[in-house]
């Protein structure tokens, strides 16, 4: 038999869930050992096509709005997603009498309250980040409609216009390019120096650390694959981070079925392999396997940061033991 070509994988670490991710998916897996099947999800709990279907087999039920759940069904929990919501989701939730259980992750909530207290203080809000995307929709549905203005670009940034005496305060989307927020914000700064930051930074820790890790790797990379779904924006913020810092060619997988290109592998290659904070292990190790079948792999870890982070769920669900179902 022919000795295979050799590969070396650098494996990034942190890569994969987060604090936030992890408590999103236990607080549905003890609802439903709780409270029974179904339990509803309102949105995607993460943005994970296996999470969601493993959620879905264990008897979880996804809509998009609660207007979707049947009326003989209105005495069932509904999760909200890691995400966050408007206000007027928990509020219409009230209105329909349903028992729901916020999962929104502890750093999302943060963001909420510094719009809040932008608002509070008198000040319009800029809000970093990309249209449509739910975390996004969640913080502008914090405050009243017209109150929240969404800068996506430093060419964005250019064109504001507020009348004079607006005082301005900024908060970011917590999934974003640790570099390319800088961008808009200093662009932002040169406009408007008297624009107020939160009083924490926005872009949360697994974001910076997982940035951090595939920066530290990517140079030399013949390839960088990044574990992630095509919605999910800290994931997309690794492929091109990776671009960025060195790599040859980057690629968002969802699974190890989609990588292609295998032959473009040459003997001695270096391939860089993260995940983002929404792609379980499980996707990793697969794909691992699949370059052991082809070759003969020697795996390099990249070690940005050791973390260990971790945000218990609400109390209502610690009292149930989360147990391998
Ligand atoms: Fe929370 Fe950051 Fe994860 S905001 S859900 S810890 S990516």
């Amino acid at each position: 038999m022919a000795a295979r070509p050799k590969l070396t994988l650098r494996l990034c670490e942190p890569r994969g869930f987060c604090a936030g991710v992890d408590r999103a998916i236990q607080i549905v897996v003890l609802a439903i050992k709780k409270y029974g099947a179904p339990v509803y999800v309102r949105h995607e709990i993460v943005h994970n096509r296996y999470v969601v279907e493993g959620l879905r087999a264990k008897g979880a039920i996804f809509i998009e709005e609660l207007s979707e759940i049947p009326a003989d069904h209105r005495d069932r929990p509904v999760v909200f997603s890691a995400h966050g919501v408007p206000k007027s989701v928990p509020a219409d939730a009230e209105s329909r009498n349903l028992f729901y259980l916020d999962a929104t992750c502890p750093l999302v909530s943060k963001v909420h309250k510094q719009a809040m207290r932008h608002r509070r203080l008198g000040r319009h809000v800029l809000l970093i980040g990309h249209a449509g995307h739910p975390e996004v929709i969640g913080t502008m549905g914090q405050l009243p409609e017209g109150e929240v203005t969404l800068v996506e670009t430093e060419e964005d940034a250019d064109r504001l216009s507020f009348d004079d005496g607006t005082e301005l305060g900024f908060v970011t989307q917590t999934t974003l390019s640790v570099d390319d927020t800088a961008g808009i914000i200093a662009r932002l700064e040169e406009r408007f120096p008297k624009m107020h930051a939160a009083a924490a930074e926005s872009i949360c820790y697994a974001t910076t650390n997982r940035q951090d890790a595939v920066k530290q790797a990517a140079a030399g990379c013949d390839l960088f694959l990044v574990v992630g779904a095509p919605n999910s924006s800290n994931s997309k913020r690794l492929v091109e981070v990776a671009e960025r810092s060195g790599a040859k060619s980057a690629k968002l997988v969802q699974q190890a079925d989609e990588i292609d290109g295998w032959d473009a592998l040459k003997d001695g290659a270096l391939v860089g392999l993260s995940a983002g904070a929404s792609a379980p292990e499980i996707i990793v190790d697969s794909i691992i396997e699949a370059f052991r079948e082809r070759f003969e792999v020697t795996v390099d870890i990249a070690l940005a940061m050791e973390e260990n982070e971790t945000f218990p769920v609400m109390r209502a669900l610690r009292d149930v033991e989360l147990t391998p179902a």
